[in-house]
């Protein structure tokens, strides 16, 4: 099922988040903190996390005001993720989103602690008061996100890559980190749309779900490992060619260009199956969500 209807969809997605994002992170914090904390997530980045979110609380007819809350936290998180990924003790980037990194313009102190910042009130937006989303929901998104960005997701992830500087990693283990660093983060959203649901999902769709981030998880990191190598800087906002000067092992590096390709196409064909085994109906924007992680140039 097409979705001839997803650009529409995704400015109206798009803009409903930029303004939450805007309204939810704060200008007043103690010693220019917020200015801090704006400046890593405002004016920019695709917001892939939360149309994923968004998305997915369609396809399980999910709590709008859950959907929106949760793709902001998971977009919160991520942005974390940037800030404290970019810093000199990770990988020493200068340019993200288009603009100097959070350190190069606040220092490395506020960088830090704005990540910090923006981690905790990703689970601050997902805990408003209960007559605003039901309390086992909150608790279920808190979870999800929690598990997608901790020690057995993101950051788990993030320690592997470190750890595997100028190292030749075998397949199974390249994945199993760009599974963690970028993938949970990805499935994440997906999850968290899905517990937005007012009532449980069948088991059998909720895999099938799982399986759709999972699949679209990996290929989104090895599009990122193969734009690093085929796009420039100002495509990309952020400095290219970066993995192989810092003998970091990625898709590319293992398989080369073209078989990498091959693998993001063939992962889109399983995240398209999973959807169409999931036997839901409102799944075309999470369809055209998987061509979009594929065939992007940034
Ligand atoms: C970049 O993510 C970092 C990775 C996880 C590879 P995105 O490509 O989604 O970055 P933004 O949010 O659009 O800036
Ligand atoms: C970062 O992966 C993943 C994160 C958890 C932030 P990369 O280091 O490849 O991301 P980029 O290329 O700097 O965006
Ligand atoms: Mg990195
Ligand atoms: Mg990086
Ligand atoms: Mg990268």
């Amino acid at each position: 099922m097409n979705a001839p209807d997803f650009p529409a969809w995704s400015s109206a997605q798009l803009a409903r988040v930029e303004q939450a994002l805007s309204d939810w992170v704060p200008v007043q914090a103690p010693a220019g903190l917020g200015e801090a904390m704006r400046y890593a997530v405002l004016d920019g980045g695709k917001r892939l996390r939360p149309l994923l979110v968004l998305a997915a609380a369609e396809a399980a007819d999910g709590h709008d005001e859950a959907a929106l809350r949760a793709a902001c936290a998971v977009e919160l998180i991520h942005a974390y993720s940037l800030v404290h990924d970019d810093m000199p003790c990770m990988d020493n980037d200068v340019l993200r989103r288009g603009k100097p990194t959070v350190h190069v313009q606040f220092g490395q102190a506020q960088a830090l602690l704005a990540g910090d910042a923006l981690q905790a009130l990703a689970f601050e937006l997902l805990t408003p008061d209960a007559d605003t989303v039901p309390p086992a929901m909150q608790a279920d998104l808190c979870r999800a996100l929690a598990q997608a960005a901790g020690a057995h997701g993101m950051a788990g992830g993030q320690a592997i890559d470190l750890a595997s500087v100028g190292k030749p990693l075998s397949e199974p283990e390249l994945r199993a980190m760009h599974v963690l660093k970028t993938g949970a983060l990805l499935q994440g959203s997906v999850r968290m749309g899905a517990a937005c649901a007012g009532r449980a999902l069948p088991q059998g769709a909720r895999q099938a779900l799982d399986d759709y981030g999972a699949a679209l998880g990996l290929a989104f990191q090895v599009v990122d490992d193969i734009l690093d190598v085929t796009a420039d800087s100002t495509q990309l906002g952020k400095t290219a060619g970066k993995d192989a000067a810092a003998d970091k092992p990625t898709y590319v590096s293992l398989l080369g260009l073209a078989p990498s390709r091959a693998l993001a196409d063939e992962l889109c064909v399983r995240a398209h199956a999973a959807l169409d085994a999931s036997g839901l109906p409102r799944v075309g924007h999470l369809r055209a969500l998987a061509d979009l992680v594929v065939h992007r140039r940034s």
